[in-house]
C-alpha cells in the first residue's frame, strides 16, 4: 500500500499548485485514509482476478481425450479419500467428467450429487451419465453463493477447475463447510499457476498454493494434505477447521 499512496500525495501536490502545504496534508490525509480502506474491486478477491464462468457450449472441450495425459484422472481419483457407501459432491460438475468416476468408487451403497450453477451443464452430465450406465447420480441446480447441498451430511466434496470461477468465494466456501459431515473432506484442484506445467490455460484459470491458502484458511478450513505428483495441477485436501 505505501507505494500507491505515495504516488497520490506526489500527484495531489502538483495537482493543486496554490493551495499551501498546511491545506495539501490536511486534504490529503482523509484521502489518503479512505484509499487504504478502498475494498477489491468487483471481480477481484484477496488480489486475484476472479474468473468467467466457463459456458455449457464448451462442455465437449471438458471431455476431451487430452485430459488422461495433462490431469492423469486416475491418479487424481487414488488420492481422494473415497470409499464405497459415500454421498459425494462433484461441485461445478459442468459435464461430469469426474462425477461419473466418483460415481463408479463409491458404488451401488453410495450416490453422488452433481452440482451445478448452469442447468444445461447438469443436462448435459445426466445424459452423458445415463450413457455410460450411472445409476447412482443426481443433480442438484446450485446458486453463485449457495451450493444448496445437504447440511452436516456429505462425506467428500471435489471440486476440479471450478474454484476459480466462483463469483461470491466467502459465500461458497461458507456453503460447502455447512454440508461437510463431521469428518468431511473438500478436495480442491486448480491448475497451477508456477511454473509451466499449465502454461495451455489462461492465467485466471490457475491458482498458486499461495494465493489457495490465503483464501481458504480465512474460511474455516484446514489443510489436511497436498498432493504435488498430478502434472498440471494441485490437490489440496481440507477439512473444516476444528
Ligand atoms: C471449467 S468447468 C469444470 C467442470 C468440471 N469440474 C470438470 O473438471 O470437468 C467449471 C464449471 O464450474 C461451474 N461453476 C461456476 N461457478 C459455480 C458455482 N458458484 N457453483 C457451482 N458451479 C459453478 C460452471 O458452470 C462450470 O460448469
Amino acid at each position: 500500500m505505501a507505494r500507491p499512496l505515495a504516488r497520490t500525495v506526489d500527484g495531489a501536490a502538483r495537482n493543486w499548485p496554490r493551495i499551501g502545504c498546511g491545506v495539501v496534508v490536511a486534504v490529503i490525509a482523509p484521502l489518503a485514509t479512505a484509499a487504504a480502506q478502498t475494498p477489491e474491486d468487483p471481480g477481484v478477491f484477496k488480489g486475484r482476478k476472479i474468473a468467467d464462468v466457463m459456458s455449457y457450449r464448451g462442455a465437449p472441450w471438458l471431455e476431451r481425450a487430452t485430459r488422461i495425459e495433462e490431469e492423469h484422472p486416475d491418479e487424481l481419483m487414488a488420492a481422494l479419500p473415497v470409499e464405497a457407501g459415500m454421498l459425494v459432491v462433484d461441485v461445478g460438475c459442468g459435464s461430469g467428467y469426474y462425477a461419473r468416476r466418483l460415481a463408479a468408487a463409491v458404488g451401488p451403497a453410495g450416490s453422488v450429487l452433481c452440482n451445478d450453477i448452469q442447468p444445461e451443464m447438469l443436462s448435459i452430465a445426466t445424459q452423458l451419465a445415463a450413457e455410460a450406465g450411472v445409476t447412482n447420480m443426481s443433480t442438484v441446480l446450485g446458486t453463485e453463493s449457495d451450493a444448496r447441498l445437504p447440511q452436516g451430511e456429505v462425506d467428500l466434496i471435489l471440486l476440479v477447475d471450478v474454484y476459480h470461477e466462483f463469483s461470491e468465494p466467502e459465500a461458497m466456501l461458507q456453503s460447502m463447510r455447512e454440508a461437510l459431515a463431521p469428518d468431511g473432506v473438500v478436495a480442491l484442484a486448480e491448475f497451477r499457476l508456477e511454473g509451466r506445467s499449465a502454461r495451455h490455460i489462461k492465467l485466471e484459470h490457475r491458482m498458486s498454493i499461495e494465493q489457495v491458502m490465503k483464501e481458504w484458511i480465512p474460511a474455516g478450513y484446514e489443510l489436511a494434505s497436498r498432493i504435488d505428483s498430478l502434472p498440471t495441477q494441485h490437490l489440496f485436501l481440507f477439512r473444516a477447521a476444528r
